[in-house]
């Protein structure tokens, strides 16, 4: 694949896995264009860019706000001329503490950004990108956490599990316009994410967990033994290139998500519980599925609803 000149608009990109993805897709020829809700780590991480010969803008945005989202991308065409070829939604905010605890502000700081930033991010630019024509890829980041929800982690899981679905849905929609869509999962990223609260707004800062500093200095001790975030830049790139919709490079997931999936798949009844009602009930599906033709599908990509 040849990255010479594409437009890749990356969140998150001041710092961790959307920093390594700019250096990378930035090194390999690509228009690196990076947002931030941190001004300054912006300013600073584009000047890292730039010293090493990466084309890079950016703008300080909040992706959590449509509006502001909306001129960020007219910014962009504005910028290089055309929308992104590749959309990296990989800003993400970490939280974590007992779920009985959770205020409706963790609820909706933890899912504003993690999940409601990656729906702006689609709503944003992927009409823009079916209307320039010329296919792309998207690249979602969930978390190997958006497989496995555990008490602690629940909002944060369950907010990357609905990314992890968006993806998959999407995939199949935009296959017909060229546009592959992948979800990144990582499980350990050295990265600055156990300092998140550090950009909690104000108006969402009630919160039922212990945030201090022995908490991040903890998760921090973790994070910093995880996966060099230009490596993990480097999965990402295999993963486009070979159009996967899951791009897990961490072989530690392996035997916790098999039990997951063993222990969903033993809770399914077997056909011979109920042959007749298994029957039924897919011939009916089938019949339906050849018979509703396209009524589904008139609205153009484009058309307001
Ligand atoms: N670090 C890990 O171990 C790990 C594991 C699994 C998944 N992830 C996911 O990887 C992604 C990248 O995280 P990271 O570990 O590199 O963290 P990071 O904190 O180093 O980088 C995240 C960046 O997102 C920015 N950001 C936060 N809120 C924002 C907002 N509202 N608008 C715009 N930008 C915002 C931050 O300022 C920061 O620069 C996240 O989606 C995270 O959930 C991380």
């Amino acid at each position: 694949m040849s990255y010479d000149g594409k437009v890749a608009f990356i969140t998150g990109g001041a710092s961790g896995a959307a920093f390594g993805q700019a250096q990378l897709f930035g090194r390999l020829g690509c228009r690196i264009f990076i947002v931030d809700v941190r001004g300054d780590a912006l300013e600073e991480a584009l000047a890292k860019l730039r010293a090493e010969g990466v084309t890079a803008e950016g703008a300080q945005l909040d992706i959590t706000d449509r509006a502001a989202f909306a001129r960020v991308a007219d910014q962009v065409e504005h910028v290089y001329g055309e929308p992104p070829y590749f959309l990296f939604n990989t800003a993400g905010v970490f939280a974590m503490g007992p779920s009985e605890s959770s205020t409706y502000e963790d609820y909706d700081w933890v899912f504003g950004v993690n999940l409601g930033g990656v729906i702006n991010g689609l709503v944003t630019f992927v009409p823009r990108m079916i209307k320039a024509g010329r296919g792309g890829h998207i690249v979602s980041t969930s978390s190997v956490g958006g497989f496995l929800t555990y008490d602690g982690n629940t909002l944060y899981c369950a907010a990357k599990a609905a990314v992890i679905s968006l993806m998959e849905g999407y995939r199949g929609a935009l296959e017909k316009y060229g546009i592959g869509v992948s979800v990144l999962c990582p499980m350990n990223i050295r990265s600055n994410i156990a300092r998140s609260a550090n950009t909690r707004p104000a108006h969402l800062a009630k919160t039922g967990y212990v945030v201090n500093d022995e908490t991040v200095a903890s998760l921090q001790s973790v994070y910093d033994h995880g996966m060099d975030p230009i490596e993990l830049a480097g999965h990402v790139r295999r993963g486009i290139e070979a159009n996967q919709l899951y791009i897990i490079p961490y072989p530690e997931a392996r035997p916790v998500m098999e039990q997951r999936y063993n222990e969903i798949l033993d809770s399914v009844l077997p056909v011979e519980a109920d042959p007749d009602g298994v029957a039924s009930r897919l011939a009916t599906i089938d019949v339906w599925m050849r018979e509703r033709g396209t009524i589904f599908e008139q609205k153009s990509p484009d058309a307001p609803a």
